[in-house]
């Protein structure tokens, strides 16, 4: 196995300024003689003869190719193939951290496990191991380091961890752990009535302990919906996991990229009616979006009903709920009400913060379901195995994606465009 640098890289490790600053070092390989390589914190350090000869800064979009010849490994730069026996190991402590290529020599893609907005999600096999995981396939774009950045920034269970990041022809592929359930979209589908109680608590529990971590870190996501949250495993509603970071931002940047983004339906009416570009808002817009999921598992409706990207997000911009529906469920109605009803406010002032919504007496409620409910409901989430619901990706009406509007942000800087064909390169074997 073979570690080449592309030569852009290696003329840009040239270009940087050679940072030997002594940290602690993660590991020493000796290449052949008279080179060897030194894995610090941030670089990657190439001496010859005991001098040092280049650094690779570890970040995006730096680039590194792996390549397997006769079982061995080592970067290849004009001409020279330095080889070394710990290449796993070092790839190991380079996952996620810069990109790799030829994800080919990897991976084995298998089938497609779900397709969002932006991106298509495949089910792919390790060739090195018996591992699954996930592989998010994007189209190459600026906006994908901040996605990285920041999932890597959470650690949390209501977050999946990247593994590593593959870079190909003209598209990105991001490893990441295998969620084998459904997302909430498919699983509350065919529950016209809504999920019960119980239920409800257990996956708004896991939803906002997820948003208070994110919040904590002065992270938004601005795209908190049904299908960005997915369950681990079907039979367990507490192991839900929010994807999707392609939208998400800093709270405390004083100008957001993208700022009116997200999904009619669940978009904070404060976004649905910018108008002011350089105007910012706060992580409340995640409150909102997680108040109208929390609507739509307490009814089975969506708060802002209709059909039409347009007509959903004028609903949506108005802001005008119909709370009564809840009305129909047999709960502590007045309690949730009152906490669907702050979180749904359009005034994000006097929405909740996730932490006050956590401790909201909401939560204390026991209300079990029977065993007869709990079967129905499980029957129909199908059991769970390794292969479960890897079923094709549903079809969904054009304005359940989420948008980046191009009213006040230039036609050019628009991402979130369905994909429709892959790099057939790096995945030959997908049709
Ligand atoms: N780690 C994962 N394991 C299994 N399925 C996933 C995983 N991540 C996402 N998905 C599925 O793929 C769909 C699309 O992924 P997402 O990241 O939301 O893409 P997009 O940015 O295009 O919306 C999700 O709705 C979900 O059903
Ligand atoms: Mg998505």
């Amino acid at each position: 196995m073979f570690l080449t640098c592309c030569p852009n890289v290696y003329s840009m490790m040239l270009q940087t300024q050679i940072n030997f600053i002594d940290n602690e070092i993660l590991l020493t390989l000796d290449l052949q003689p008279p080179y060897k390589a030194i894995l610090k914190k941030d670089f990657l350090h190439i001496y010859k003869d005991n001098e040092p000869l280049f650094s690779l800064p570890l970040l995006y979009p730096n680039l590194i190719s792996w390549q397997f010849e006769r079982g061995l490994v080592g970067f290849k730069i004009n001409n020279n193939i330095y080889q070394t026996d710990q290449a796993l190991k070092l790839k190991e402590l380079l996952n996620g951290r810069l990109f790799f290529s030829k994800i080919q020599d990897f991976y084995t893609p298998l089938q497609v496990l779900g397709q969002g907005s932006s991106a298509k999600v495949l089910l792919v096999k390790s060739k090195h191991s018996d591992q699954y995981f996930a592989a998010k396939c994007v189209e190459k774009n600026e906006l994908m380091y901040q996605e990285i950045e920041i999932n890597n920034q959470l650690d949390h269970q209501a977050f999946v961890k990247i593994k590593e990041v593959f870079q190909g022809d003209t598209s990105y592929y991001i490893i990441m752990d295998l969620l084998s359930g459904k997302n909430l979209q498919q699983l509350i589908k065919n529950q016209h009535v809504g999920l019960t109680l119980e239920q409800t608590q257990k996956i708004m529990h896991a939803l906002l302990s997820g948003i208070e971590h994110m919040h904590l870190k002065s992270i938004m996501h601005r795209d908190i919906k049904p299908e960005n949250i997915v369950l681990q495993k079907n039979n367990n509603l507490t192991t839900l996991k929010i994807v999707d970071f392609g939208l998400a931002t800093y709270t405390t940047l004083k100008k957001f990229k993208y700022p009116k983004c997200g999904t009619p339906g669940y978009v904070a009416p404060e976004i649905a009616n910018l108008t002011d570009k350089d105007a910012t808002y706060s992580s409340k817009c995640d409150i909102f979006s997680a108040g109208a999921v929390f609507f739509k598992l307490l009814t089975g409706r969506d708060v802002f009903p209709g059909t039409g990207f347009n007509f959903v997000l004028s609903l949506n911009k108005k802001c005008q709920i119909d709370f009564s529906v809840l009305t129909l469920k047999k709960i502590p109605q007045n309690v949730i009400r009152e906490l669907v009803q702050k979180m749904l406010s359009k005034d994000p002032k006097m929405r909740p913060t996730a932490t006050e919504c956590l401790n909201h007496e909401f939560f204390t409620f026991n209300d079990k379901p029977t065993s007869a409910q709990k079967k129905t409901f499980f029957a129909q989430t199908r059991a769970t195995t390794l292969t479960v619901d890897f079923s094709s990706p549903e079809e969904k009406p054009e304005y359940k994606g989420s948008f980046v509007t191009n009213d006040i942000v230039p036609q050019k800087c628009e991402m979130q465009k369905t994909i429709n064909k892959f790099n057939t390169t790096e995945f030959e074997q997908y049709n």
